[in-house]
Formats: structure tokens, C-alpha cells, sequence
């Protein structure tokens, strides 16, 4: 079953799409997902080269690209690439916040400077990339996705600063569905998974077997796929979801239900 199957390729025709660190993993597959229902796709990251080969993966699916390097913590540079987009591919519906750092590391190893970096690129990346947005999402009365993580409200080993973070993105995603309810703007998050192939899985399941033990700790018996990340995004941008706001969706096969303990066993070896 495909995105396809469910939706109609035409669903995002004419609609520009921007996801903040594009260029790789599930937030390229959330802009593949958008790209393949007929959405025009911007994205942004710091690697130009990246963004490039990117560019490349969508424009294959049809979609008109716009992709300009910028670091989500420098708003100028963001706001450069975001009104770049605007000339480029007309006002924004859809804001995908997926720009985010990880590492494994005890709260005790970290540096303030450690714990500074993933909250400025994951939750002041997203106030900068919502912020510059505005003015487009106000005028298409458009809505904002953010890409979250179970670390936002279950405590996990070696996380302290993730965890902080992504509770923070996701208090800001409603905060912002509050405020911004008046311009007809709505807010959401998805948080995915254990996600299979992506630098995020390789940075936090290399111990004990890796993903092939991580799969078998999922209730619903698999490793999760871009694609189910990509389609929720899809959904929580469309009319279907004109309702909701300030949501958290969880795409995960049960994994959060379980809490935080498999990731203690596979992170801490016991
Ligand atoms: N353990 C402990 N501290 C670490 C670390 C690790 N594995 N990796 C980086 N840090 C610390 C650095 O030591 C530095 O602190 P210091 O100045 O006190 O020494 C601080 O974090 C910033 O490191 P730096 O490499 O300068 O940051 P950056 O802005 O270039 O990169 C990161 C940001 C650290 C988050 C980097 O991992 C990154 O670019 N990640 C993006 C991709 C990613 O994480 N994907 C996974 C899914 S979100
Ligand atoms: P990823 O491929 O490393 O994605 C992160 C992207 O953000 C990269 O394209 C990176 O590109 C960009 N980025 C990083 N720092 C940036 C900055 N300062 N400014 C602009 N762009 C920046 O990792 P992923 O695993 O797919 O994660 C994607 C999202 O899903 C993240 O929000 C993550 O927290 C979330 N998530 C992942 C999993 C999982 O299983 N993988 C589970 C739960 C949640 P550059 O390096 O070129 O900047």
C-alpha cells in the first residue's frame, strides 16, 4: 500500500512545502511523501551538497525544488532561505520543522556547550523556522509540522538534552496552535519512532546488535519506514485534519508504550 493508494497525487498541487533539514533522512522522506501527492518542495540544511543530491531524489518524483543552505539557528540566514522559497515556489502551506542534532551521552559528559548546540538547533531552529514562516502561513492560513521524539515525554538514558529540546518543540507547537489559531494556522507534531536507515537510528542503536534488537522490542514486531512518517505528515497537513491542532501524533508500532527501557538495556548494555 502506497501514500497514492490513500491519497490523491494531486492533494498538495500547487502548494509549496518547506522542511527544514531536507536533505536527509525522514525529513527527505516526509518531503518525498508531500512531492509524491504533488506538492512543491523547499528545503534547507547546512550542507549545500547535500541539499543538491537531495534536490535531485525530488525533482525525479516531479516536484519543483527550491533547496538553499542555511543553519536553522542563524535567523538571518533562515529567513533568507525561507522568503528565497516564497519568490521561488509562492507562499508556503506547510511548514515541516525537522531540522535536529543527536548524540548519545551521559548528562554528567556533557558539555553546557553539548547541551546548548541540540537545544538551539532542535527548539530555537524551530521558533526561527515558525517565526520566518509567518507571514506566508498567515496568508495561505497554512499549518505547521513538527518532527518530535519520544525523548519529549519519556525520560531516556543519555538524553537530557534531547529530551529538553523536543519537550520543548512540542510545548511550542502548542503554544503556537494557541496563538496562531486567529490567522487560521495550525500546529502539530509527529514523533516517529525507531525509524529504519536513518542517522538517527545509527547514532543511538549501534550497541547490542543493533537494529535487528531494537525491531524486536517494537509491539508491532518491525523497524518503522520514512514513508509512515511521511504519511502522517501528509495527513496532519491536510483538509482531513482541518480539526486538529496542538496534537501530538505518535507513529511508533507501540514503541513509547513501553517507556524508555529497551533503549535503557540496549544503551547502558545490560
Ligand atoms: N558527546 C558529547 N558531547 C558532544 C558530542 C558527543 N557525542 N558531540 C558533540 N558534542 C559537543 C561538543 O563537544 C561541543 O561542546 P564543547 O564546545 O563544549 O566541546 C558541542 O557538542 C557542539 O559540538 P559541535 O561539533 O561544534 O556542534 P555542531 O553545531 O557542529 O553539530 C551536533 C551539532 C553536535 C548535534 C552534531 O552531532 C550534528 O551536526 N548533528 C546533526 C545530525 C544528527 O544529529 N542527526 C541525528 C538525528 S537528529
Ligand atoms: P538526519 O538525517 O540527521 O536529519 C537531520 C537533518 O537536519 C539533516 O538533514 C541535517 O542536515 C539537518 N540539520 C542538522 N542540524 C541542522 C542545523 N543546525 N540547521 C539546519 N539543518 C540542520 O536524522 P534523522 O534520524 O532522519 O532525524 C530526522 C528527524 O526525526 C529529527 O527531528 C529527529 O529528532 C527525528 N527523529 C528521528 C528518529 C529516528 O529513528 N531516526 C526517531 C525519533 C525522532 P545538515 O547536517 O546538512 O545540516
Amino acid at each position: 500500500m502506497t501514500l497514492t493508494d490513500v491519497f490523491s497525487k494531486d492533494l498538495f498541487a500547487g502548494k509549496h512545502v518547506f522542511v527544514t533539514g531536507g536533505g536527509s533522512g525522514i525529513n527527505l522522506g516526509i518531503a518525498k511523501s508531500f512531492a509524491a501527492l504533488g506538492a512543491k518542495i523547499a528545503i534547507c540544511g547546512r550542507s549545500q551538497e547535500r541539499l543538491d543530491g537531495a534536490a535531485g531524489e525530488l525533482r525525479a518524483l516531479g516536484a519543483e525544488v527550491f533547496a538553499q543552505s542555511a543553519d536553522v539557528r542563524d535567523y538571518a540566514a533562515l529567513e533568507s532561505a525561507i522568503e528565497g522559497a516564497r519568490g521561488a515556489l509562492g507562499s508556503m502551506s506547510t511548514l515541516v520543522c525537522g531540522a535536529a542534532g543527536n548524540f548519545p551521552a551521559a548528562a554528567e559528559a556533557l558539555s553546557p556547550n553539548g547541551f546548548k548546540s541540540v537545544i538551539d538547533i532542535d527548539l530555537l531552529g524551530s521558533f526561527n523556522a515558525a517565526r520566518a514562516a509567518f507571514p506566508q502561513l498567515k496568508e495561505t492560513k497554512g499549518s505547521i509540522v513538527f518532527v518530535s521524539a519520544g525523548q519529549a515525554f519519556s525520560p531516556h538514558p543519555m538524553q537530557a538534552h534531547v529530551g529538553a529540546a523536543k519537550a520543548g518543540v512540542d510545548m511550542l507547537m502548542k503554544d503556537l496552535a494557541v496563538d496562531w489559531a486567529k490567522y487560521g494556522i495550525r500546529s502539530n507534531s509527529v514523533v516517529p519512532g525507531p525509524i529504519d536507515d536513518t542517522e538517527g537510528m545509527r547514532r543511538l542503536a549501534p550497541a547490542r546488535g543493533g537494529k535487528e534488537n531494537v525491531a524486536k522490542l517494537v509491539p508491532l514486531g518491525r523497524l518503522g519506514h520514512v514513508d509512515d512518517i511521511g504519511g502522517v505528515a501528509a495527513f496532519l497537513a491536510s483538509p482531513l485534519a482541518s480539526y486538529i491542532t496542538g496534537t501530538v501524533l505518535v507513529c511508533d508500532g507501540g514503541t513509547n508504550l513501553l517507556g524508555s527501557g529497551m533503549w535503557f538495556s540496549l544503551m547502558m548494555g545490560t
